[in-house]
């Protein structure tokens, strides 16, 4: 293949070797089987069929957006934007379970894409203005990009070099690539474009082709942005997405409401594969093909990584990563148990813990139920639990960190807690309730409850301890 960017060769070899050993090409080739989310649903349809009908996959859905998949394990992966979660199900199993990979900490999760090879989830957020990466089952989840973001849209992966590349449509438009393991960051599309919306990635012919919805335009270029060419000029409507196989380009339209197709490097042969259409969102060739077996540092021993193991431009060709907020030891390959300092936050409806070990403050919301209108928090570092007063639910109740072991400690005579503090040397807990009026004192785990001060007080509010001074 011309133009492929110069690479590792022993990585090249591997990953064309593994494109040309795939025995069922010109078969698939000839039929590909296109997936794509729908908004309220995503579906199957085989573009090589005699009548073009769609199978639904998952029905029910509120707003299904970007959607992508692992062949080798037969499972699909899409974002619904409503939901704000990532899901998944089992392609080959209509009416499959559907499972929640990622619930929190999403907003508006436009664009995903599944690392096959790495086994890795990647995905943007324009809302968050964050790109994000975890394992295929949600876990080690960490934050790659969280400045310079504006509006990003699609991700597509090519591991077998080792480089992610996203569209954003926002101020200043444009289209970058990076290193999976987040190194290596670089604005490779900067002139001629407005709303880059899909974007897809020849594997074969190591070319980038993108769709622009305000421009109007299909181009493609080498995979480092060097020679632009134009695939469809001008006469588009409002293309969303993009994905390709074999020489046949196809592409969703918000306006059309179909998929349409036509030749990759002429634009001829253009036509609709499917129309009328609820709202097609994103889209993919549902094949081996597109996700070609080769071997990578990861698969022994998770690459020694204790956590992430992310594949890399750079040699060693990977990078062990950490999950959001926490710091990878003088190894290289171990993360430390957990972040150190963490700033801990009550923000009505839900608690919040911000590491600052980590330049990103990513804050992650605690997986803890009917938070209603949480004012005090306090932490004692002894058992680890997190203390709060919530001022609707009327109760002070304790959790850990990562959301587990939630109970009630105090939900009678208490109206308006507003002020908490632990005694973490003679374990107490100490709070203030504007409504009673009082000042009150528990054993930690809510036993042997004493009001100390009932008299004299208005409303009293913020409450600390200096243990050591008594
Ligand atoms: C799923 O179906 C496809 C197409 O019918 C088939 O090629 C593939 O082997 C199946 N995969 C699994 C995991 O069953
Ligand atoms: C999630 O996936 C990781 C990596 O494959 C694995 O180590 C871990 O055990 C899985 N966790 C669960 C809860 O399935
Ligand atoms: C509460 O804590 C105190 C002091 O640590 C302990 O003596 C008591 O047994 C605990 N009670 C319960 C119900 O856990």
């Amino acid at each position: 293949s011309s133009g492929a960017p110069p690479g590792p060769p022993s990585r090249l070899s591997i990953s064309r070797a593994g494109l040309g050993a795939c025995p069922r090409r010109q078969e698939v080739l000839a039929s590909p089987l296109l997936l794509f989310a729908n908004r309220r649903d995503v579906r199957l349809v085989d573009a090589g069929g005699a009548k073009l009908e769609s199978t639904i996959v998952v029905s029910g859905l509120e707003d299904a957006a970007a959607v992508d998949f692992q062949y080798s394990q037969g499972v699909i992966y899409w974002t619904d934007v409503s939901e704000e979660a990532i899901k998944q199900t089992l392609f080959n199993q209509s009416g499959g379970a559907v499972q929640s990979v990622i619930v929190s900490g999403l907003v508006s999760p436009d664009g995903l894409a599944c690392d096959w090879v790495g086994k890795k989830l990647y995905w943007t957020d324009s809302e968050t203005n964050r790109i994000e990466v975890a394992s295929l089952n949600g876990t080690s989840r960490k934050v790659l990009f969280w400045q310079d973001l504006d509006q990003p849209r699609a991700i597509a992966l090519d591991p077998a070099h080792g480089y992610m590349y996203w569209t954003d449509w926002g101020e200043t438009p444009r289209i970058e690539r990076a290193g999976m393991d987040s190194s290596v960051r670089k604005i490779i599309v900067d002139s001629d474009i407005y709303w880059p919306n899909g974007l897809t990635i020849d594997l074969e012919e190591q070319k980038l082709y993108w769709a622009d919805a305000k421009l109007s335009f299909i181009h493609r270029a080498n995979l480092d942005g060097s020679f632009r060419q134009k695939v469809v000029e001008g006469s588009l409507t409002h293309p969303f997405a993009l994905t390709l196989s074999g020489d046949t380009l196809y592409w969703t339209d918000w306006q059309t409401h179909s998929i349409h197709a036509c030749n990759k490097r002429t634009g001829e042969k253009r036509r609709e594969i499917l129309g009328a259409l609820y709202s097609p969102m994103d889209i993919q060739v549902l094949s081996q093909d597109r996700q070609p077996y080769f071997h990578t540092p990861c698969e022994e021993d998770n690459g020694g990584c204790s956590h992430l193991c992310l594949l890399s431009p750079r040699e060693p060709f990977y990078a062990c990563a950490c999950p959001t907020g926490v710091q990878l030891e003088d190894d290289g390959k171990t993360c430390k148990a957990g972040a150190e300092e963490v700033l801990l936050l009550a923000r009505r409806t839900d608690l919040r813990r911000i590491s600052l070990d980590m330049p990103d403050f990513t804050d992650i919301i605690l997986q803890v139920d009917d938070i209603r209108h949480a004012i005090a928090i306090d932490y004692d570092p002894v058992e680890r639990y997190v203390y709060w007063t919530d001022d609707e639910v009327r109760a002070i109740r304790r959790a850990y960190l990562d959301g587990s072991g939630a109970q009630t400690l105090v939900s009678t005579e208490i109206n308006d807690p507003d002020g908490i503090a632990v005694d973490w040397v003679a374990r107490n807990l100490y709070w203030t309730d504007t409504g009673t009026n009082r000042i009150e004192v528990t054993r930690l785990n809510g036993t042997s409850r004493k009001i100390l001060i009932s008299e004299n007080l208005d409303e009293p509010r913020a409450i600390v301890l200096n243990p050591a001074m008594g």
